[in-house]
């Protein structure tokens, strides 16, 4: 049977994106806490400010957005975690989510290499990510794109009651 495909288009968010942007984690968060790392409760207290900070983080760190008839439906994003050379050839991915309503039509492999590309562009040689667990299309996803198993946090996160490991994941530019 053909794949579904969706049409969506993919752009850098900038800091007039940070309503949609925090619209779209409510969603997400709302849907399933755990892979967000923190409950829907916590998220509602962030203001949008912090947003607005986050997404005009200077290049070459990057946020990119997939929109469906100019709604936010998906992100992924690429920050250095440090502003010394020593650091300089590795990035964090975050910020991997895509609306409830918009999953399995490719749009999170879409953004996510589009953030890997950017990276590279840069001249970065690894990309590291951490996995909240039980958390299987994300790490199918991830794993289908290169990124090897390298590490665990123990009780990374609590939600609730529940602890939930957090998995550590890279991929190098080959
Ligand atoms: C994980 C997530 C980002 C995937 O987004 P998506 O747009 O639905 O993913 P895609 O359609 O691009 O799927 C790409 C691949 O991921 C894997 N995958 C995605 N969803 C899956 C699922 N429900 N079950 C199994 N594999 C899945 C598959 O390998 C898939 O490739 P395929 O469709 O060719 O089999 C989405 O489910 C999500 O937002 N989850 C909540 C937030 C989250 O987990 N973010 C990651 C934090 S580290």
């Amino acid at each position: 049977m053909k794949k579904k495909k969706a049409a969506f288009q993919l752009r850098q968010l900038g800091a007039d994106d940070a309503q949609a942007f925090s619209i779209l984690r409510r969603e997400v968060t709302a849907d399933n806490p755990v892979p967000m790392g923190l409950t829907l409760e916590e998220e509602l207290t962030r203001p949008l400010p912090s947003f607005r900070e986050q997404l005009s983080y200077p290049e070459p760190n990057a946020a990119f957005g997939a929109f469906v008839a100019g709604e936010l439906v998906g992100s992924a994003a690429v920050a250095w975690p440090s502003k010394f050379a020593s650091s300089r050839h590795k990035v964090t991915l975050w910020g991997v989510f895509v609306s409830p309503r918009y999953r399995r039509l490719g749009i999170a492999r879409t953004l996510v290499s589009r953030a890997i590309d950017h990276a590279h562009a840069t001249g970065v040689l690894r990309v590291n990510l951490t996995v909240f667990v039980p958390n299987a299309p994300a790490v199918k996803l991830y794993e289908s794109m290169g990124f090897e198993h390298c590490g665990m946090e123990p009780e990374s996160i609590r939600i609730g009651d529940i602890y939930h490991d957090g998995w550590l994941m890279s991929r190098r530019n080959r």
